[in-house]
């Protein structure tokens, strides 16, 4: 393990050194790299045999690049894997190719980002940071403050990014009043597709509230169909939780959990009944409790062996990639009692700064991303909706215009993903899943103990947080 940033011979220390002497570069702190370094110790090495062996390829390719053609050769690191997310990755590529830019491909599977976090803390600690990478909601901060990422307020001045940008946005993508990050799209977690098929068959109303979700899941159940599509991997899990948690309270009660992280909104009545309901839940998934990734929860859905599923609408596409078409095999609302809100995870991407040689195609790329026509072939690949105010509603599909609709409302109809990073800084956020999901799989835990549990977790957090990076609201309200 490393333990002193001034003992050991790293090579990312040179470039850094390098960069503290030049204009943009923040001071990067050492407590900082520690911390890192003894976050990577405990996390980094638990990688999949499928991450672990892309990193000396990857390593390898920027290696070998001429010069002159590697300035314009950006190598992003992302998790996009899947084969509708792939389509939307390579058409961002396609657009940058237009401009004279290449996008080096540097994919790591594992939905939400469980493996590239992972990997991009190895590649970081090693001197091998790629020039792109998809780092998402408060981790931007926690990256920034470590004084890693470009500054692209020109970029954002000159585009005027602050006339078009939802204000919530504006907020994720700022660090110490820096723009620090790109935004791409929003995506919405609490979208509830339904099989309209299955619906038709036993004559059901797609529901609105948990009360009426009850009703139609009993009778799938008992017409032998699987009501609901869901794994049991830690992040799907605490997806469907902060569902519930929104739906037993809404935005402000929800922000009090999860992102002031209040010990008692831990023990509260609702975060009690979130936790009912998710056992309740359980019940319905029908003896399909296995860690499986997302894309393949879509396919059992796809293949009507489920009625139901509650998952961002990154789903919408591979659906499409399966053979079904929005509003005639299946239809999406929100999932229940969540109908007037906003569930967000927004995908960001940051620019580490290196010594500056790619600054010029960094700032290309950032300005393209955030561009109109680009933010509209994308979102409609990937699922999500742009993050501008003056996108084409014309443009969108249904689920879509409900989803970009809503989010025009603002901060009070608004609220952060936990599990996508929108929330709370990464270890509170990792501590937070590991607490949701041991409740999930030992049925002999009660809410209580949970619940005394999250309460413990809290007030070390707020006692380790106070003056440290990353907690950051996006409610400009406050
Ligand atoms: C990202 C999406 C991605 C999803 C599944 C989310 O964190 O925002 O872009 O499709 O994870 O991996």
């Amino acid at each position: 393990m490393i333990a002193s940033t001034e003992k050991v011979a790293l090579p990312w220390l040179d470039w850094l050194r390098f960069r503290s002497t030049t204009r943009r570069a923040p001071p990067a702190k050492a407590w900082s790299f520690g911390l890192l370094a003894a976050a990577c110790a405990f996390n980094c090495g638990a990688l999949t045999m499928a991450q672990a062996t892309q990193l000396p390829q990857q390593a390898t390719a920027t290696g070998t690049a001429s010069p002159a053609a590697s300035l314009n050769t950006l190598q992003v690191l992302h998790w996009w894997t899947s084969s509708s997310e792939r389509k939307a990755a390579n058409a961002l590529a396609a657009r940058m190719a237009d401009e004279g830019l290449e996008w080096k491909d540097a994919a790591i599977p594992g939905g939400a980002g469980l493996g590239a976090g992972k990997v991009l803390k190895s590649r970081v600690l090693a001197g091998d940071a790629p020039e792109v990478t998809q780092i998402i909601g408060v981790s931007v901060a926690e990256w920034a403050e470590l004084g890693l990422l470009l500054e692209i307020d020109n970029v954002a001045s000159a585009g005027n990014w602050n006339g078009f940008l939802f204000p919530t946005i504006q907020a994720l993508i700022q660090h110490r009043k820096h723009v620090v990050a790109a935004p791409l799209g929003i995506h919405r977690v609490n979208t509830l597709y339904y099989n309209r098929a299955l619906f038709a068959q036993l004559k059901l109303a797609p529901p609105q509230t948990w009360a009426e979700f009850q009703n139609v899941a009993l009778k799938f159940k008992a017409a032998g169909i699987v009501p609901l599509a869901q794994s049991s991997e830690a992040w799907q899990v605490a997806a469907l939780f902060e569902n519930l948690v929104l739906a037993e309270s809404g935005p402000e009660f929800y922000r009090d959990l999860f992102v002031r992280r209040n010990p008692a909104a831990a023990i509260d009545r609702r975060t009690t009944e979130a936790l009912e309901r998710l056992r309740v839940v359980k019940g319905w998934i029908s003896g399909q409790l296995d860690e499986r990734p997302w894309p393949e929860v879509v396919r059992q859905f796809s293949r009507r062996e489920a009625a139901m599923m509650i998952m961002g609408d990154w789903a919408k596409p591979e659906l499409a990639e399966r053979g079904m078409a929005l509003d005639d095999d299946y239809a999406c609302g929100t999932a229940p009692d969540t109908g007037k809100y906003h569930l967000y995870s927004v995908d960001t991407l940051t620019m580490f700064a290196g010594d500056y040689r790619h600054m010029a195609s960094q700032e290309k790329m950032a300005r393209l991303l955030v561009s109109s026509p680009v933010q509209a072939e994308y979102n409609a690949l990937k699922g999500a909706v742009p993050v501008r105010r003056d996108a084409d509603l014309s443009k969108m599909d249904s689920c879509a215009r409900a989803s970009w609709t809503t989010f025009a409302q603002g901060a009070a109809v608004q609220a952060p993903s936990l599990v996508h990073r929108m929330a709370t800084d990464e270890a509170s956020r990792d501590a937070i899943i590991a607490e949701i999901h041991r409740y999930f799989l030992d049925d002999r835990s009660t809410p209580a103990e949970a619940q005394r549990r999250l309460g413990a977790l809290f007030r070390l957090f707020n006692l380790r947080s106070q003056g440290a990076p990353g907690a950051q609201d996006t409610d400009r309200r406050r």
